[in-house]
């Protein structure tokens, strides 16, 4: 019985139509380059190793030029999707938070209509490019996606904020879902960039991002962006610290919107658990401190846990026997 399926039809439908998305990306960024022209990334001097290591800049930007740079991260990203094997689950959640920092960037209406794109010519694949150079861009080209994520929601919750203080309550839950949906993209790109063998990222990535290749060991926890976001969330925390069912009393709409924001976060942290045991299985990361947990997974844990803990009575569904124990932990 399973023979009569045809199994092979969806992946290639699936990549057609991720190369028609990636030429209209193209198409955005010649017409944006029009407008204005790009910063030359490279003559800005990296704020940070892991800035210059992932091809990251921080510059003061106009909102075209801002447009411009999210649609070449982007148009990076769909035509590497095209060969990348990310789970159909994680390609819909990346490739809604792009079309979301599309609209976000350059102020458009989102459309309904899918047909409304007119058809764009699709440029042949590239044949030449070898395997290993294609995984080691997309280290790098995940990591992009991700930092344009962590940034456009770092906007939008700190958009939700001052809604929230300002009293416009209906501004603030649709930055709050906009910001959701950076959120739940965060693994998504995450897990983009580890479509790669776990035998080539230990055998060929790994010691790219430790000394004597950089100055430092890299960890996720340098990158600016993802701590703009956090302390945007930081932030909304001390507009609206109530507990859930206080919230949901008085503005329930409220507590669904940040319920479900946070949610995000809690899962984010959960899916970077088993994302490094799947890397570097229960070794320990290149940059932990000595004083740290055993391994880079307990050490993610060990942030998923604090996480939850904190979010445990503002979310419907919170995790309060971690909250107890980690309450706990503290008193003792
Ligand atoms: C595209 C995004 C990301 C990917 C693909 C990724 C992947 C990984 C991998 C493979 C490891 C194991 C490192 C090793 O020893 O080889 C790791 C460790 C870790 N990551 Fe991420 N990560 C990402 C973003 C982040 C961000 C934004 C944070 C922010 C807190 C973070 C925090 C950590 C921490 C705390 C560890 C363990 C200890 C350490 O290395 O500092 N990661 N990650």
């Amino acid at each position: 019985m399973l023979a009569e399926v045809p199994t092979h039809a969806r992946p290639v439908e699936r990549t057609a139509v991720l190369r028609q998305a990636a030429a209209v990306a193209g198409e955005l960024v010649t017409a944006l380059s029009a407008l204005a022209p790009a910063v030359a990334g490279e003559d800005v001097p990296a704020e940070s190793t892991s800035q210059s290591y992932f091809r990251v800049r921080e510059v003061e930007l106009s909102d075209q030029q801002a447009a411009l740079h999210g649609a070449l991260v982007i148009h990076r990203g769909l035509e590497d999707l095209c060969d990348a094997p990310l789970s159909g689950a994680d390609l819909a959640l990346e490739v809604v938070g792009m079309r979301q920092s599309v609209i976000d960037l350059t102020g458009a209406a989102p459309g309904t209509d899918p047909d409304a794109v007119a058809p764009v010519a699709v440029p042949e694949p590239d044949a030449e490019a070898s395997l290993e150079g294609v995984w080691s861009a997309r280290w790098l080209i995940g990591h992009q996606v991700h930092v344009l994520f962590n940034v456009c929601a770092a906007v939008a919750v700190a958009d939700a904020t001052r809604h929230l203080r300002h009293g416009d309550g209906a501004a603030a839950l649709q930055r709050l879902a906009d910001a959701t949906v950076y959120v739940r993209g965060f693994p998504a790109a995450m897990n983009h960039a580890s479509t790669i063998p776990a035998d080539y990222y230990m055998a060929a990535i790994r010691q790219t991002m430790a000394p004597p290749s950089t100055d430092i060991p890299l960890s996720g926890r340098q990158h600016r962006g993802y701590k703009l976001f956090r302390a945007a969330m930081k932030d909304l925390l001390t507009v609206v610290p109530d507990s859930y069912d206080q919230l949901a009393a008085r503005a329930p709409e409220l507590a669904e919107a940040r319920g479900a924001l946070l949610e995000a976060d809690v899962v984010d942290a959960e899916r970077h658990i088993t994302l490094a045991y799947s890397m570097v299985h229960l070794r320990r990361s290149i940059a932990q401190r000595p004083e740290g947990p055993d391994n880079a997974v307990a050490e993610l844990r060990l942030m998923r846990h604090r996480r939850a803990a904190q979010y445990a009575p503002l979310i419907r569904f919170g995790d309060h026997y971690i909250a107890d124990a980690v309450a706990g932990l503290r008193h003792s």
